[in-house]
């Protein structure tokens, strides 16, 4: 029986919580986290009362008391917990961004080559079906070389609201750039399904919309004293979206809300999430492009915009010999080999995954991974040791270096 702990138990935590709980083999035997519900909640998970422990601190004090531990809490607080859990002697699955900077992941992947842990990141769009399909066409030839690859993550007007203006990643320096926050998946899939490395990078971006400049008449700063008609209007109402959507799956933060009274909390102004969109503290952008150079002369191309109906993600690769398209929410991909014609390729009829269960169905294949790796130390062609994960991050950082420099051709070494 593997024995594991989770070290926050929000919405990541209690997700790999399900998975154990589903899996004979795997034992959950502890848990950290600072907010008491959610803390009691790891009881239904079967996990002893007096294994509670009420921070990462408190757990950590106990020395190694089991073979691995999964770190879910916000981005800033990996470091020092990656560290803590190495020295113990714990393998990890570390939630990304394995860091805030690129000093700090270069630190933890060093240690976990000094100590010989195994840390391996949660990039779970490399396990979903829907990527590994394009990855199989790549690798085959299929495609012919492959000259250019262009994704958009839509994010979703609501999800970057709850999520990026009223949530967790609303200030960067409190928790990481957005291109890292919210696109270093997207980075890493770019950057595994690319024959080639990146050599250089730019980017642009801001925030456009969330901001005092387009608050519109009649706003306030919390949305309990806005005008009424004003906030009717507002496609941002928290009275109306925290209602509707602070239970999405994508959402992030929103799992210590769980069972309180939402009105309630926005009506005392006690919390963020009353705080009006266009008057927040938020500084996270909710627009950027880059451009990635590769160094067989390939290119990519990444669009984060939180300006979207639905949250998803849209691939376009184009090879030498056929291009493939499709949308990551819906599973269908668009292959055409030239002068052949077009062939739809559904991704759900190809597993018995549900691919509505996180991520595309890649959230259950990366925590079987990650099991594997520490169990057996199996082979995997998807898995992102904490060696691996330093290029697509060293290419979010670097983009964001971009940015601010105002677009600033950056070369990554
Ligand atoms: N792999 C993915 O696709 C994916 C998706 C969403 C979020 N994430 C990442 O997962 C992490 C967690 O995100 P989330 O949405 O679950 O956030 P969350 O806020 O719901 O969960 C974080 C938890 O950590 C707890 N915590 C705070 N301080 C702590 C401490 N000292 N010791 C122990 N626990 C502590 C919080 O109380 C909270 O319950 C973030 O780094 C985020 O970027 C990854």
């Amino acid at each position: 029986m593997v024995k594991v702990a989770i070290v926050g138990f929000g919405s990541r935590g209690r997700m790999f919580g399900r998975k154990i709980m589903a899996d004979d083999n795997v034992q959950l035997v502890a848990v950290a986290e600072p907010v008491q519900q959610s803390r009691e909640l790891a009881l239904e998970f079967g996990v002893a009362p007096e294994m509670l422990f009420a921070d990462a601190d408190a757990f950590f004090a106990q020395g190694k008391i089991c073979d691995a531990v999964f770190i879910c809490s916000q981005d800033a607080q990996h470091i020092d917990m990656a560290m803590k859990a190495m020295e113990l002697g714990y393998d990890i699955c570390l939630e990304k961004p394995a860091a805030v900077n690129i000093e700090d992941c270069i630190a933890i992947r060093d240690t976990a080559n000094r100590l010989g842990r195994k840390v391996m990141l949660t990039h779970v769009l490399r396990y979903a079906p829907f990527y590994q399909n394009i990855k199989k066409l790549i690798d085959d030839g299929t495609l012919g070389e492959i000259v250019t690859i262009n994704q958009t993550e839509n994010i979703a007007y609501w999800h970057f609201a709850l999520s990026y203006v009223r949530g967790p990643w609303r200030k960067m320096a409190d928790s990481s750039c957005t291109i890292i926050a919210k696109c270093c998946h997207d980075l890493d899939i770019i950057n595994w399904l690319m024959p080639s490395k990146c050599t250089s990078i730019s980017s642009f971006g801001k925030l456009f919309h969330f901001c005092e400049e387009k608050a519109p008449e009649g706003s306030a700063q919390w949305c309990v004293d806005c005008d009424s008609k004003t906030r009717e209007n507002c496609l941002y109402n928290a009275y109306k979206i925290y209602p509707q959507r602070m239970n999405t799956s994508v959402v992030g933060g929103t799992a210590r809300l769980k069972g309180r009274d939402i009105y309630d909390i926005l009506d005392s102004k006690e919390d963020v999430i009353g705080r009006c969109v266009y008057h927040g503290e938020n500084d996270a952008i909710d627009n950027q492009v880059v451009n990635m150079n590769f160094d067989n002369g390939a290119t990519a191309h990444l669009t984060m915009t939180a300006f979207s109906e639905r949250c998803y993600r849209y691939i376009h690769v184009h090879g030498t010999k056929g291009q493939i398209h499709g949308d990551a929410d819906t599973g269908i991909l668009h292959l055409t080999v030239y002068g052949q014609g077009e062939t739809q390729i559904d991704v759900n009829k190809l597993t018995q995954q549900s691919l509505n269960d996180g991520h595309g169905g890649g959230d259950y294949f990366l925590y079987k991974d990650f099991i594997d790796y520490i169990t057996n130390d199996s082979p995997s062609f998807t898995r992102t040791t904490i060696d691996d994960s330093i290029e697509s991050h060293l290419m979010g950082f670097k983009a964001e270096e971009s940015r601010l420099a105002g677009g600033k051709v950056l070369p990554i070494e």
